[in-house]
């Protein structure tokens, strides 16, 4: 469902993103409950964790330094509140990556360093992605908030998953996953709600070209992450649309 029409609200625009980002939330819901409704083989399962952990780990030494420089302004610039959330959000990622790895370890009986776990050819283009963006205007910028919308959609449907003890502990792990990344969302849904508000309309056009690349480049990630469980036919017919949209649930 390509968006064409040229937003003239901040309402309409906001509409827009929404509409982009639902669908390939879909996206990621679908590759999930594909994956996990039947049986695969393990270096499926562990290719994917491979990955995952990775994702999880590697946002830490990010944030913390990101902390360390919000703490040189830390009640000047920088509200002690939005320090305290940082802080959370850093914390949870910690744990994300304590879980999943607590299951590979399980699996394997071996434990890995943190740092054996790399990206993939999808993961560095959606980092790229990012980069590409990092220095636009702030409405722009705040479009990479939405991305906590698809760990949403990836853990609400992996906390449905159901079987053996792997899936089962991995359920409970998506349930943490699912309920920690709807509050990350919802935090950065409320800073993009504000710099929709105050933005000029010529900021738009690019927050919605950065949002159309964003969201499907990660739903791209997704899909590969678990092996392809997606035909590039099923891919084709999400981009177009065809597909039930996943809309997190609210806050406010
Ligand atoms: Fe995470």
């Amino acid at each position: 469902m390509a968006v064409t029409e040229i937003p003239t609200s901040a309402a309409m625009f906001v509409a827009q993103v929404e509409t982009i980002f639902h669908q390939y939330w879909g996206g990621h819901y679908e590759v999930v409950k594909t994956f996990f409704g039947q049986p695969r083989p393990q270096e499926q399962l562990l290719k994917w964790l491979d990955l995952q952990l990775y994702k999880e780990i590697h946002v830490v030494p990010v944030k913390a330094r990101q902390l360390i420089e919000m703490y040189e302004k830390l009640d000047g610039e920088i509200d002690r509140g939005e320090y305290e959330a940082e802080a959370y959000e850093m914390a949870d990622e910690v744990q994300h990556y304590r879980l999943l790895a607590d299951i590979m370890e399980m699996i394997t009986g071996k434990r890995r360093p943190a740092l054996e776990f790399k990206a993939t050819a999808e993961q560095s283009d959606l980092e790229a992605k990012r980069r590409q963006y990092a220095n636009a205007a702030p409405l722009v910028r705040s479009v990479g908030g939405f991305n906590p919308g698809g760990g949403t959609a990836f853990g609400a449907a992996g906390a449905m998953i159901d079987g053996g003890p792997v899936q089962r502990q991995l359920a409970d792990a998506f349930k943490v996953i699912y309920r920690q990344e709807l509050e990350h969302y919802n935090k950065n849904r409320f800073i993009f709600d504000r710099r929709a508000l105050e933005a000029e309309p010529q900021d738009y056009s690019e927050a919605l070209t950065y949002a159309q690349e964003l969201a499907r480049s990660h739903f791209l990630m997704r899909n590969a992450s678990f092996s392809h469980p997606l035909s590039p036919a099923r891919v084709a017919e999400i981009d177009a649309g065809n597909v039930t949209p996943y809309v997190p649930p609210r806050l406010y």
